[in-house]
């Protein structure tokens, strides 16, 4: 996790150093730091707390460089502490590194380096990378202007893990050098100018033109030009890549807060999402896939991984594949999938799901499926992003950039383009009527209109959350599609009210958990399944019974006096309802953090992007 800046160019640096970590705030926020070259030495201003902390440090407006890094930190070896901020520098001053990622084998770098006379004032294991830096230059009699790439360079060959970094040296005042591994790092190139930074929405006002980094590339940044090196140090050409995105896709819009701009959003990103995909007189199109018939005919199975909502996703339309293509789809968590020997092959389709794209577990898991020869298809919202790069096929969601922590319209955007997939591959497959095909392609094409309707009117929402803010526990439940639902539903509460709660298949209840309701526990039950209606208001019943407070979400045709609180949404396919019925859940959980006046986009202890196991 964490998220790393740099500039280099004409601009005093420290603010734009500033501007661009406020963008990446929601990849980790319990400290901060940046370094600016001042002539020939290095500045370093670090503090515990979010990025506007660093303005209350009296000398952030003694800055003048035009030369920085910086950092915003989710700590993972040290306590959140000014020390252990970054940026890290060696014990000469002469180095200055932000690292995104974990060394793995920073402990025997450390007991090596310190054999060798060096010192170490923080716990992070970043705090190896300028010393070892230090150490390889020190060595290196030949003085070149190459010396301190190779000292990078030499440095990085001994870590174990993963990592984005950027350093700068007193020594070198005209430049940064940047390097990636398994951590994502995008530069950004403007006029005499050049900006560095983990995701492309915290730059994109600079500049649309962009160089996406290869795992061991080496980039001497300059303010007029770039020079970029393999792992053997041979320089080597680089594409520019334009990116269409607009910066203020990447903005609150008037909204309070992203979270809440990205619920509303969802109407468009999923038409954005849906593009030209679909068309009712001809086949679905994916021309980034060449599926024949043979090829998915001979499939044993389909295995989706991903991690948190992403893999929710995958549940929300392993039914939808199954019934139509005839394929088992078995869905499972990355960082489970990865460790437990899967029984996949050539004959398995492995699909990962990831709106990041450099989510650890899932790149990893996926890599797995590719060593034992199963094709690997990628379903991303980043262009570029680490898991496109790995896997044999990709699409994209089109969902624009997500800034809050809590995702929302990537969720429904990986639904809809799930279900796209599997009509897709039920065609070159012919497994099910066109008919059958003909009818899900309309309700997806009516699926931004019916969101429309549900964000419409809000209040009952609104008014149910205000009544149960302060609540210690609540079920989610359902069944089918609808138990999908349930467990998304249920990770929203938790990660952004704080509120215990637990997604349940609504016939599970009495096989144990039911225990747990007592008076006026909230139960919040989806029912939109036409055939399972009856069974999912008997389990509705059961929890009444023992005083649950009733929440049901529904667009059945049902007794509504029977419940305490009832939101009705559009009639849908229960293939796709997940789309659908997620948006009263997303809102339900925005309104109570809200109530609670909790930090809606940037939930404690979380980031958005898990870049580490
Ligand atoms: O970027 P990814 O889709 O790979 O992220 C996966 C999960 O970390 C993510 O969905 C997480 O569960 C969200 N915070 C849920 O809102």
């Amino acid at each position: 996790m964490c998220g790393i800046v740099g500039y280099i160019g004409q601009k005093k640096a420290s603010p734009i150093l500033i501007n661009g970590l406020l963008k990446l705030e929601y990849r980790g926020y319990d400290s901060a730091g940046l370094s600016t070259l001042e002539d020939t030495t290095i500045s370093n201003i670090k503090n515990k707390g979010r990025v506007n902390s660093l303005n209350e440090v009296p000398e952030i407006n003694t800055l003048t460089g035009t030369i920085g890094i910086a950092h915003t930190r989710w700590a993972t070896h040290g306590k959140p502490s000014t020390t252990n901020s970054h940026p890290h520098m060696d014990n000469s001053k002469t180095f200055s590194v932000v690292h995104n990622g974990i060394i793995e084998n920073y402990n025997d770098l450390k007991i090596f380096l310190t054999e060798n006379g060096y010192n170490f004032l923080s716990q992070t294991d970043t705090e190896v990378i300028p010393n070892l830096i230090h150490y390889y230059f020190s060595k290196d009699n030949v003085d070149d202007d190459k010396k301190f790439l190779r000292a990078v360079q030499s440095a990085c060959k001994d870590f174990k893990g993963s990592y984005a970094i950027e350093v700068i040296s007193s020594l070198y005042p005209d430049r940064i050098i940047v390097t990636r591994k398994d951590s994502p790092l995008v530069i950004g190139k403007g006029e005499n100018e050049n900006h560095i930074s983990s995701d492309i929405p915290a730059i994109l006002s600079y500049t649309k033109d962009f160089y996406l980094l290869e795992d061991n590339e080496y980039v001497e940044i300059y303010r007029d030009h770039l020079d970029f090196y393999n792992k053997d140090l041979a320089k080597i050409n680089k594409p520019i890549k334009n990116i269409e995105w607009d910066a203020t896709a990447a903005e609150k819009d008037g909204y309070e807060d992203y979270m809440l701009k990205e619920i509303y959003e969802q109407p468009k990103s999923i038409r954005e999402t849906i593009g030209s995909r679909i068309k009712l007189d001809a086949p679905c199109c994916f021309d980034e896939l060449n599926f024949t018939k043979d090829y998915l005919s001979s499939l044993n199975k389909i295995c989706i991984v991903a991690c948190g909502t992403a893999m929710h996703a995958g549940l929300a339309t392993k039914t939808l594949i199954e019934q139509i293509c005839n394929i088992p789809v078995e869905v499972e968590v990355a960082s489970e999938f990865r460790y437990r020997n899967p029984i996949i092959n050539e004959k398995t389709l492995a699909i990962y799901i990831s709106q990041s794209g450099e989510t650890a577990d899932t790149i990893a898991a996926l890599k797995l499926a590719k060593s034992k020869g199963c094709k690997t298809l990628a379903i991303s919202n980043v262009i570029g992003s680490s898991i496109t790069r790995e896997a044999d096929y990709t699409i994209y969601t089109h969902a624009g950039p997500e800034i809050a922590v809590a995702s929302t319209k990537a969720y429904t955007a990986q639904v809809t383009l799930l279900a796209i997939l599997g009509i897709y591959m039920a065609e070159v497959l012919g497994s099910v009527s066109p008919l059958i095909l003909e009818n899900l392609k309309k309700e997806i094409f009516d699926l931004p209109n019916k969101i429309q309707t549900v964000l419409n009117d809000v209040s009952g929402i609104k008014n149910f959350a205000k009544k149960v803010y302060n609540e210690k526990d609540m079920f989610f439940i359902g069944r089918g599609t609808d138990y999908a639902v349930s467990l998304e539903g249920s990770l929203k509460l938790k990660e952004i009210s704080y509120i215990h709660s637990e997604g349940y298949a609504s016939g599970e209840l009495k096989h144990g958990p039911i225990a747990l309701i007592e008076d006026n526990t909230t139960v919040v039950s989806v029912i939109t399944n036409d055939d399972l209606v009856e069974k999912s208001i008997s389990n509705v019943q059961e929890v009444a019974t023992r005083g649950a407070k009733t929440f049901v979400i529904t667009n059945q045709d049902i007794d509504k006096s029977r419940f305490d609180y009832v939101i009705e949404i559009p009639a849908i396919s229960k293939l796709i309802s997940p789309a659908l019925s997620v948006i009263p859940l997303q809102l339900f959980s925005y309104y109570i953090a809200k109530e609670k006046g909790l930090d809606v986009d940037k939930p404690r202890n979380l980031a958005k992007s898990v870049t580490v196991e």
